[in-house]
């Protein structure tokens, strides 16, 4: 059995998680497994609540009850099992499955966060019928879809925010360079973000590679830089097939895990539809600090921002009251230039 759990913990590895820091740990019980949060590896400021740790441990646990499949187990999730140890994500507990899978499985090791720019051709009906179809058990929480073409130049004007914000904020500042790995293919560190997957031009990559100096990018900043690199990445957004984001009514730990499962799941079917996705977080992740009345932790300035942006963004994707967890786009395009390394997997078991 630990053999097979390996198997499985290893295919379900690639999972996403905010700058790709992984915060995550493995214990193998006699039935499954115990998914721990590692807070002190994700201290930014996107992490709130730790949200956005919640939703990677989502996504992973979907993989693993993919994968699970089609090793002939069936995976029962419980979520928060012990009060008294709130970094104790879930306890997955495998049993035989009745041949059942799950198609998305050859999916996993293929999907990419793609950054590149994508066609302005919208995604057909059919692809988006069965996007907006996916379900996760015991979730309220679902797919919203944007296919106009001006509601999604006005989504991406209003997302490419968070761009702006992450370079001109101290905290998101630090966290964001200090997450980049700026060597060669192949001498990347596999907790962090290869810059190469950027999908920036040469000349792009040496002035992102001066402003990881905060006084250097402050320095920029006073003649409009961070607006106007938060511009250009709006015309880059502004070119995709759609805008999804994924919604809930409620707003608990609980809610944020479920969600990462359902991004999982509209990630791995997008691949299976030969679509790029690039998730656009930034703005409803720091929404999240605004929802939970913590507004002194931003700007006055950044906060309104947000606040502001949010509103006209729920009255767009016509969320209403709804929480927006999280944001992408997706589309038609080539693959990315590289791919983000992981940890071994066993740097993420204890033993
Ligand atoms: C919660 C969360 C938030 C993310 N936010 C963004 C984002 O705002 N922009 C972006 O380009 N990628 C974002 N990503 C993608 C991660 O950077 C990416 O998953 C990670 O670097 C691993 O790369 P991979 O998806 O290609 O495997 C996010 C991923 C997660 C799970």
């Amino acid at each position: 059995m630990i053999e097979k759990i390996t198997k499985i913990l290893t295919e379900a590895n690639f999972a996403p998680s905010g700058d790709n820091c992984q915060p995550w740990k493995f214990k193998i019980t006699p039935n499954g497994l115990l998914l721990f949060n590692l807070p002190e590896k994700d201290k930014s400021v996107y992490n709130f609540n730790q949200k956005a740790a919640y939703i990677s441990h989502g996504a992973f646990i979907e993989n693993i009850k993919i994968a699970a499949l089609a090793h002939g187990l069936k995976t029962t999730i419980n979520l928060f099992p012990d009060i008294k140890n709130p970094d104790l994500v879930a306890e997955l507990d495998f049993s035989p499955s009745n041949g059942e899978i799950d198609n998305l499985y050859e999916f996993i090791e293929k999907r990419h966060t793609n950054r590149k720019p994508y066609l302005a051709k919208p995604i057909s009906e059919n692809q988006l019928s069965e996007l907006l179809n996916l379900k996760v058990d015991s979730f309220d929480g679902k797919i919203v879809m944007v296919t106009a073409r001006e509601h999604i130049k006005t989504l991406a004007q209003l997302l490419s925010i968070n761009e702006k914000i992450v370079l001109q904020n101290k905290k998101l500042h630090q966290f964001l360079f200090g997450n980049i790995s700026w060597g060669q293919e192949g001498l990347q560190k596999n907790d962090k973000m290869f810059i190469k997957t950027l999908e920036m031009n040469p000349l792009q990559q040496f002035v992102f590679k001066l402003c990881s100096s905060w006084k250097i990018m402050n320095f920029f900043d006073k003649f409009g830089l961070a607006k106007f690199i938060s511009k250009e990445n709006s015309k880059i957004y502004s070119n995709s097939g759609a805008i999804g984001a994924i919604i809930t009514s409620k707003n608990s730990k609980t809610d944020f895990v479920q969600g990462g499962r359902l991004l999982q799941r509209t990630w791995l079917l997008a691949t299976s539809m030969g679509l790029s996705l690039q998730p656009l977080a930034g703005m409803a992740l720091l929404n999240q600090i605004l929802v939970a009345g913590q507004r002194q932790a931003l700007s006055p300035e950044h906060a309104m921002e947000i606040e502001d942006s949010i509103k006209h963004i729920s009255t767009l994707i016509n969320s209403g009251d709804e929480n927006i967890i999280f944001m992408f786009r997706v589309g038609e395009s080539s693959a990315p230039s590289a791919v983000t390394p992981r940890l071994p997997v066993e740097e993420i078991l204890s033993k």
